[in-house]
């Protein structure tokens, strides 16, 4: 019997990435949406487009997601790989995509809801779409999902186009394993990245880190990396909110401290404060009078309707659409810079699959090098297009994208698809 798995690399559903850049369809490639025949919770897959038969994107667990949040969050999938394009590495991008479920994280069903989705759409989790963490769910929570439909992990898709499979899980695991002062080096490689673009477009203005100060929303993976790695940077983080609400000291606060007691959720334990830390509602994380802000939590949080609070020069999207485009466009007008979400935050994907691949060895230090390096340069590379051609890093960054994504195109049109 054919499996997917011994399907040839060229049969037909891999000819649909040979299309031209130029002649391109703009709508995503693949919107599905699934329905839990046990709870009637939705299911969301989304492939904005696919590079080689290949997509990925992570997997969110949020009350109220919907279809178009995951084809807006797979579009800039598809630019977060195109933008981390480099012929030199062995990693070559992948199209994207995004997956999630509109469910409440906390819901004790979310594992077996997972692992019906994952079932219901198992041969493209097998053979298309390699996906891994993101809001509202943990790695491990969608590893024993893929396990218990039978895959061995959440990116087979991509294990099964590499000549040594069994040499990138070993990689990967270790990888895994690795951890830095008791947080797991996955959890810190993406604010790492963003801590390291938010540095490098400061300094381009001539700000060195010590002096400036900065706010985050979110207190996870993401924020919780990016504030920690700002602060060591010497930047005073003045301000972190979590889903309980913002911590405040204008004089900076102990990030470590704050670290230490957060919870796997990525909230902070109210009752272990450090002394000088005051409580302020979620709401007011905007107005801080700070150089950098760092929406790291959910998209859509700056918007038409609070965007006037806003006053950094510098707006880090560490999260993925924080956002909206009438808010940039009004940011813009101000003069605020805003550095778009593909850009910012794509060192968690590049760390993987740079390290799946066999660019990386699975070493913190190995990590953090190559990421600070890559996030630096493309930072600056975006900032110096922005400013030639006078538009918003947004509008730069995406042209970027864009080029490498026909560069793909044109590199893999005809040739062998690995
Ligand atoms: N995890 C990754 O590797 C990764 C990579 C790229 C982008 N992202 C994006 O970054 C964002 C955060 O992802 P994460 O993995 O850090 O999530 P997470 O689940 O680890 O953390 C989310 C954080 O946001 C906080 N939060 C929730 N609701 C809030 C609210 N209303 N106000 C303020 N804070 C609130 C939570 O308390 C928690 O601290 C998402 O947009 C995600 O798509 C994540």
């Amino acid at each position: 019997m054919t499996t997917f798995r011994d399907v040839p690399l060229s049969d037909p559903g891999d000819a649909s990435d040979a299309t031209p850049a130029a002649g391109r369809v703009d709508a995503p490639t693949l919107e599905l949406t699934w329905t839990d025949p046990v709870t009637g919770v939705r299911g969301y897959l989304v492939v904005d487009r696919f590079f080689r038969g290949l997509a990925s994107g992570g997997f969110r667990v949020r009350e109220g997601l919907d279809l178009a949040e995951v084809a807006g969050l797979a579009r800039a999938m598809t630019r977060k790989e195109a933008l981390a394009y480099d012929p030199t590495d062995r990693y070559v991008p992948l199209g994207g995509a995004k997956g999630g479920l509109d469910l409440d994280p906390s819901a004790p069903e979310v594992e077996d809801v997972l692992v019906r989705f994952f079932g219901a759409i198992r041969p493209l989790l097998e053979r298309s779409w390699a996906t891994g963490e993101d809001l509202g769910i943990r790695q491990e929570t969608l590893d024993a999902a893929a396990k218990r439909v039978g895959l061995a992990s959440t990116i087979e898709a991509v294990f099964a186009r590499l000549e040594d499979p069994e040499a990138a899980r070993v990689r990967l695991r270790r990888a895994f394993a690795v951890e830095v002062d008791g947080i797991a080096l996955a959890d810190l490689v993406g604010g790492f990245g963003v801590a390291e673009a938010a540095l490098a477009l400061a300094e381009r203005d001539g700000r060195a880190a010590a002096g400036m100060t900065a706010v985050v929303q979110g207190f996870g993976s993401i924020g919780g990396a990016t504030a920690r790695f700002l602060h060591r940077a010497g930047v005073r983080v003045v301000g972190v909110a979590d889903r309980a609400g913002l911590l405040v000291a204008e004089d900076g606060l102990d990030v470590d401290a704050l670290l230490a007691i957060r919870d796997a959720t990525g909230c902070i334990d109210r009752e272990a404060l450090p002394p000088g830390v005051r409580e302020q509602p979620g709401s007011a994380w905007l107005g801080l009078e700070v150089d950098v802000l760092v929406p790291a939590a959910l998209s859509y949080v700056i918007d038409e309707t609070n965007v006037r609070l806003a006053h950094a020069p510098w707006i880090v999207e560490g999260a993925n659409l924080p956002v909206t485009p009438s808010a940039e466009a009004a940011l813009a007008e101000r003069g605020v810079r805003v550095l778009p979400d593909f850009l910012a935050n794509l060192a968690t994907n590049a760390w993987w699959w740079w390290v799946v691949f066999g660019d990386l060895p699975p070493t913190a230090d190995a990590a953090f090098a190559r990421i600070s390096a890559r996030m630096r340069a493309l930072t600056a590379a975006v900032a110096e297009d922005a400013e030639q051609a006078g538009v918003t890093l947004r509008a730069a960054a995406l042209a970027r994208a864009d080029a490498n994504a026909a560069r793909l195109e044109e590199r893999f049109a005809n040739g062998p698809v690995d």
